[in-house]
């Protein structure tokens, strides 16, 4: 599997298709949707018809991040339209770790967030009800934010919890990711990497995904 994951939210949605076809002709397996309702995060993006045109229209694996008020009811939506992976914010859950098995017993798999001052801890009681989880890099709310730095320590941290609790979670990182802290954050420990910006922005999409590859010491063959 790719570990880099583009998220679609920076994108000029009259490109969308041509950036997804360049993605999929450049061994991308995964994208990242970032569902944002207004509430938890001031921006609103897009739902459900979105992820569902996309999978109708491409092979891609759809990993959803509910940066949403009510992930309970936005799950199941997300589910319908056809995502695979479905993250959600433990800021946001009343019901964290009945929300994680409702999402995998769905067929999916689930992913806790936690945003940049949320302490690791609070992972703790659900590491074996979760796939991966979602360390931010940057507040939730926009693509194109600088990346936190301290981001790297609480990678390397979390990463060594996982290993001490026998857990086979994935560790994705999320926000300001850029090919000058790619390589230094797969050090610390991250597996999955979501880049926009970086990625959206690109002069070229084909060398810009070769050389996060190669940061990453990852080769499609
Ligand atoms: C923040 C979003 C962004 C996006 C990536 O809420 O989750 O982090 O995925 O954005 P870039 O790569 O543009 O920082
Ligand atoms: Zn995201």
């Amino acid at each position: 599997m790719n570990p880099v994951f583009p998220s679609i939210l920076s994108t000029n949605f009259f490109n969308l298709e041509d950036k997804l076809s360049a993605f999929a002709a450049n061994g991308i397996d995964f994208i990242h949707l970032d569902i944002m309702d207004g509430h938890f995060v001031d921006q609103i993006s897009f739902g459900p018809s979105l992820a569902r045109a996309v999978s109708e229209r491409f092979r891609f694996g759809l990993d959803a991040h509910l940066m949403v008020g009510n992930p309970e009811k936005a799950a199941a939506h997300f589910i319908q339209a056809g995502v695979d992976w479905i993250s959600f914010h433990a800021e946001t859950a009343t019901d964290i770790g009945g929300l994680l098995r409702r999402i995998r017993a769905d067929g999916c798999r689930a992913g806790l967030v936690l945003n940049p001052d949320t302490p690791l801890e609070r992972l703790r009681p659900y590491l074996a009800d979760l796939d991966y989880v979602l360390l931010m890099s940057v507040f939730p709310g926009y693509g194109g934010q600088s990346f936190i730095p301290a981001t790297l320590d609480r990678v390397s941290v979390l990463k060594k919890e996982l290993a001490a609790q026998g857990s086979s979670a994935l560790l994705q990182v999320d926000g300001g990711i850029h090919p000058g802290n790619a390589a230094r954050l797969k050090e610390a420990g991250a597996d999955l990497f979501v880049i926009g910006t970086a990625l959206f922005n690109a002069g070229d999409i084909a060398d810009t995904i070769k050389e996060f590859e190669n940061q990453l010491h990852w080769s499609r063959s």
